[in-house]
């Protein structure tokens, strides 16, 4: 089993500090919702994101848009051995349905997450598809491990051991039912705090110079998917 989580994912409504500018209230108005109901984002309030405490590292749900692409629908996710965590800057941990089928449409995720935010889950009636999980990063991690001694928690970092397509290859277990949590940062601009880093017990660089998050995630999915031989399996069972 993969799991997949974004970490410290740049994705927030907007936050009081800055929901006062004309420049978010106009914007605002013109999406017809209250600032507090809408996702900060940088290419809408760059300029008054700068107010902000780490103002460089939030506001970009487009890195967790993506990112969510290249997992959702993949034949490792329809043969239900893929989980999709997101962790916010603020510690709250939402859980992805593998089964969600996400819009296409930017805008139209923008409003979806939206919803999410406000809500702690979509749809609000019924099974969710993206929901707030009461569980802090930590927990969520051991409980993946299930207290198996194969079970591997990887971070993938800029300076962490230089690791080929081909060792990446090694370093994943042959059987799915090993669980192997992935962590891929979702933000913009900087690095992870260092007790999160001491969740995950190998850091892995993938390229010499810094990636695209979900370029990242597509590399790991499909890495995975061939050394576990779940398109190979799925093939025999048709
Ligand atoms: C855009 S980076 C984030 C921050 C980065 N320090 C920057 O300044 O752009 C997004 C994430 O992708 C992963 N990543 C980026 N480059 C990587 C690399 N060369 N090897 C492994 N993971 C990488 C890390 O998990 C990172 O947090």
């Amino acid at each position: 089993m993969l799991h997949m989580i974004l970490l410290e994912c740049a994705l927030e409504l907007i936050p009081s500090e800055i929901s006062a500018m004309k420049q978010v209230q106009k914007h605002a108005g013109r999406r017809g919702k209250k600032p507090s109901e809408l996702l900060l984002d940088q290419s809408h309030h760059g300029r008054e994101m700068t107010r902000l405490e780490n103002g460089l590292q939030r506001g970009r749900p487009d890195i967790v848009f993506h990112s969510l692409m290249a997992l959702l629908e993949t034949p490792l996710c329809k043969s239900g051995n893929l989980t999709i965590h997101l962790h916010l800057q603020d510690g709250r941990i939402i859980e992805v349905n593998p089964e969600v089928r996400l819009p296409r449409n930017y805008d139209r995720f923008v409003g979806l997450i939206e919803q999410l935010l406000v809500k702690g889950q979509v749809p609000v009636e019924g099974t969710p598809l993206l929901h707030v999980i009461k569980k802090t990063l930590p927990k969520l991690i051991s409980e993946f491990k299930k207290d198996i001694s194969e079970a591997q928690s990887i971070l993938a970092i800029e300076n962490g051991s230089k690791t080929s397509i081909d060792s990446l290859q090694s370093i994943f277990p042959l059987d799915t039912p090993i669980p192997v949590i992935v962590g891929v940062g979702a933000f913009p601009h900087g690095d992870f705090p260092n007790e999160l880093k001491e969740l995950f017990g190998t850091h892995i660089e993938l390229d010499k110079e810094v990636m695209m998050a979900w370029h990242v995630c597509a590399e790991i999915l499909w890495i995975y998917s061939a050394r576990t031989g779940v398109i190979k399996n799925r093939y025999s069972t048709t």
